[in-house]
């Protein structure tokens, strides 16, 4: 039988280096030809967090563009809005009836989350904490085998395998167990301001992130003024050069190098951050150029969506509908 990979990306900014290197080029270069794929922009997830409708709604559209922008090939695999696949949302109160709040509320990602909003005084969605089980439904509801993410994402995959197997021992045989799959190299690509933070999409502080649509300008600007150690010497190491070491992953990544052998060809900080600003435009000019093309006309996009979303609702009701037996409730 043919591997079932699903991965998902949330419109909640633009989309950033960290993006294209932790999941999506992958997803592109290796996932869709070596499997039965499924790419989401999942747009569910954006509303766990303050949000502004229209916002969304644009980012949701510019994800989808850019995904195929990079790549992924309608062709060859699944591209689509998760929030047009009803079994996603039907699927996670399965899931939340199988979950604890104990194992929600460990999770980092709403840890942290939760313990940034309410510092600013605001209010935390109930939906935050329950996020995890929906991206477990996400996963589950296709029995899918690897499931490509950056580092950040482990717990939740780690999550949606605990459900899968507790789902299976009480209610019968219905879920695959997926695993993650992490790039070799930049599965955590760090914010260029602040190394021991990961470049994410959604930081107040926009000056240590590059975009996929940032100008050639732009993103040289951004990697030249990157935040360093003060010593001279380029050596890989996460620890004692974090900013070095994420300079050097990132070149890695773009060039198809290794960081430790590209730390001993560079004597000084300056080069490195030069070669590895003319890398990183490079690599992006393609995705901005199709980019362009692909929103100049956004007929093509909505269309390709629609038929993601048909075929998506196909392969997800059949594992859903046996869930929603499995567990009592009575056929519909
Ligand atoms: P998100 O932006 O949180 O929707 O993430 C979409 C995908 O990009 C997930 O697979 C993340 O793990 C990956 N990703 C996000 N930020 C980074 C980063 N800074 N480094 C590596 N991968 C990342
Ligand atoms: N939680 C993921 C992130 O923040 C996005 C996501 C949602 C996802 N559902 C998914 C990733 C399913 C992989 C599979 O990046």
């Amino acid at each position: 039988m043919t591997k079932r990979i699903f991965s998902g990306i949330k419109p909640t900014g633009h989309m950033t280096l960290g993006n294209y290197l932790g999941a999506l080029r992958r997803w592109v270069e290796v996932d869709q030809h070596q499997s039965d794929a499924l790419f989401s922009v999942v747009d569910l997830h954006a509303l766990t967090v303050d949000h502004d409708p229209g916002r969304v709604r644009r980012l949701s559209r510019q994800a989808a563009t850019l995904m195929l922008a990079a790549g992924l090939d309608p062709e060859r695999c699944t591209v689509f809005v998760q929030s047009h696949v009803a079994e996603h949302a039907r699927l996670s109160y399965l899931l939340e009836c199988t979950a604890t709040d104990g194992e929600l509320r460990r999770m980092i990602q709403y840890k942290e989350k939760g313990a940034r909003a309410r510092a600013a005084g605001e209010s935390v969605r109930l939906s935050l904490l329950t996020y995890p089980v929906l991206m477990a439904a996400d996963i589950l509801a296709y029995g899918t085998d690897e499931v490509p993410v950056g580092e950040d994402q482990t717990q939740h995959v780690e999550l949606s395998r605990d459900l899968a197997v507790r789902f299976n021992q009480r209610y019968g045989h219905t879920f695959t167990v997926p695993r993650a799959t992490h790039p070799s190299v930049a599965a955590r690509v760090m914010d260029l301001q602040d190394p021991l933070s990961k470049m994410g999409k959604s930081h107040a502080s926009t000056a240590g992130i590059v975009y996929l649509l940032d100008d050639a300008d732009t993103v040289h600007k951004k990697i030249m003024r990157a935040v360093t150690d003060s010593g001279r010497e380029v050596t890989y190491d996460r620890e004692q050069s974090p900013g070095i070491a994420n300079l050097l992953e990132i070149l890695a990544a773009c060039s198809e190098g290794n960081p430790k052998d590209l730390a001993g060809v560079y004597e000084s900080y300056g080069s490195l951050k030069r070669d590895a600003a003319d890398a990183v435009v490079e690599l992006l000019r393609p995705v901005r150029e199709r980019h362009a093309e692909l929103a100049a006309d956004g007929g093509h996009v909505d269309e390709v969506l629609k038929r993601g979303a048909e075929r998506a609702r196909g392969m997800a009701r059949p594992r859903v509908d046996a869930a929603h037996v499995a567990m009592g409730l009575l056929p519909g």
